[in-house]
């Protein structure tokens, strides 16, 4: 089986962003969310990108016209009746994924692939909810997609050789370096880099320092590109947070629980970036 048609779930960043790289490395891409206001923003951020590559030189004016026509809008799961691959980017929730896994195994061709980009939750239980648990696996980009050069590849207890092969072979067409990492919470990405955002959090809610201090200690003392609570809004909290429950649920250690002004923020529906509002302001 080659992988030409792919459909990719969920048109937030992280959906846009793989649904924009499928069709530049010349897939042909269905960009599919139950919101179509979410939607239309994730297609109007993909040809914002392009304009913007070819603004810059990266890309032509014909490329970015090549791309655009390899990208469909899709509002029905129904669509991925003829996809080789399917990639699952919907909210961080168990219930949420395994719900759509669910479908997925119905309407898919038999041969198809299904690949969740969770930041987080166990691939192997995504897995058991289908009846073609060898053919589903992991695929974890990281944020933004266009840029970032890693995909964590992941595999379910029951996931085939094959299928790790062609989704190892697929990041590299998409020019990504993949890493094979084990099935356990947070894998290695999140498991390294979110209790360090969670600690940000404690430093700001203990009052060591200012949201803006820490950061600049992060970003001029350690070389970080972003500071860790600029980064948090920019993954979005409502993520970080299910990661952070994640990581203590599933490995059962005191140190991963989250920080409750990280839980008062997400109540509030200050989720960063995405909502205006998180431990900065945005327009
Ligand atoms: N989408 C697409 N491209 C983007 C982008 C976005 N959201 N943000 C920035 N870029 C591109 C820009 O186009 C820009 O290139 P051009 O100006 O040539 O067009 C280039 O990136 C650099 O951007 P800027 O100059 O504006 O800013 P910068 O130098 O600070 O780089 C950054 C931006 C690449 C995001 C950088 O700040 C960075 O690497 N931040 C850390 C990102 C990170 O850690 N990501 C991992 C998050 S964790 C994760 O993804 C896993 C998980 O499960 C939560
Ligand atoms: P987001 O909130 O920006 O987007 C999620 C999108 O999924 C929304 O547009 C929503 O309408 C849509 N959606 C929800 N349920 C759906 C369904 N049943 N069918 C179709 N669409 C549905 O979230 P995001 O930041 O793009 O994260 C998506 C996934 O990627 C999560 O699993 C997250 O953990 C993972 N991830 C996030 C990051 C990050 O930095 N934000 C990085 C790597 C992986």
């Amino acid at each position: 089986m080659t992988i030409k048609k792919v459909m990719v779930i969920g048109a937030g960043q992280m959906g846009s962003g793989i649904a924009q790289v499928c069709a530049q490395s010349g897939f042909d891409v269905l960009l599919n969310d139950m919101n179509k206001e979410a939607l239309d923003k994730g297609m109007n951020r993909i040809e914002k990108l392009l304009a913007r590559s070819v603004e810059k030189e990266r890309m032509t004016e014909s490329d970015k016209e090549a791309t655009m026509s390899r990208l469909k809008p899709s509002s029905m799961l129904e669509d991925a009746k003829d996809c080789d691959l399917v990639i699952e980017a919907v909210v961080e929730n168990m219930d949420v994924k395994t719900s759509v896994f669910q479908q997925l195994d119905e309407i898919t061709p038999k041969h198809a692939i299904l690949a969740s980009n969770t930041s987080s939750l166990p691939i192997t239980e995504i897995c058991a909810v289908t009846k073609r648990p060898e053919q589903v696996i992991g695929m974890h980009f990281m944020n933004p997609v266009p840029v970032m050069k890693l995909v964590e590849v992941i595999r379910g207890l029951q996931t085939s050789d094959e299928t790790f092969t062609k989704i190892d072979e697929m990041a590299k067409q998409l020019n990504k370096t993949s890493v094979e990492v084990n099935d356990f919470p947070g894998f290695v990405a999140n498991r390294v880099l979110m209790p360090m955002i969670n600690e940000a959090v404690y430093t700001v809610y203990e009052g060591v320092a200012s949201v803006e201090d820490v950061d600049t200690v992060m970003k001029l003392g350690m070389n970080h590109p972003m500071g860790p609570l600029t980064l948090a809004d920019f993954i979005g909290l409502d993520t970080c947070l299910y990661i952070m429950e994640v990581l203590h649920e599933g490995l059962g250690d005191s140190k991963y629980r989250p920080c409750p002004l990280l839980r008062k923020y997400v109540s509030a529906g200050w989720l960063g970036r995405k909502s205006g509002r998180g431990f900065y302001t945005y327009d």
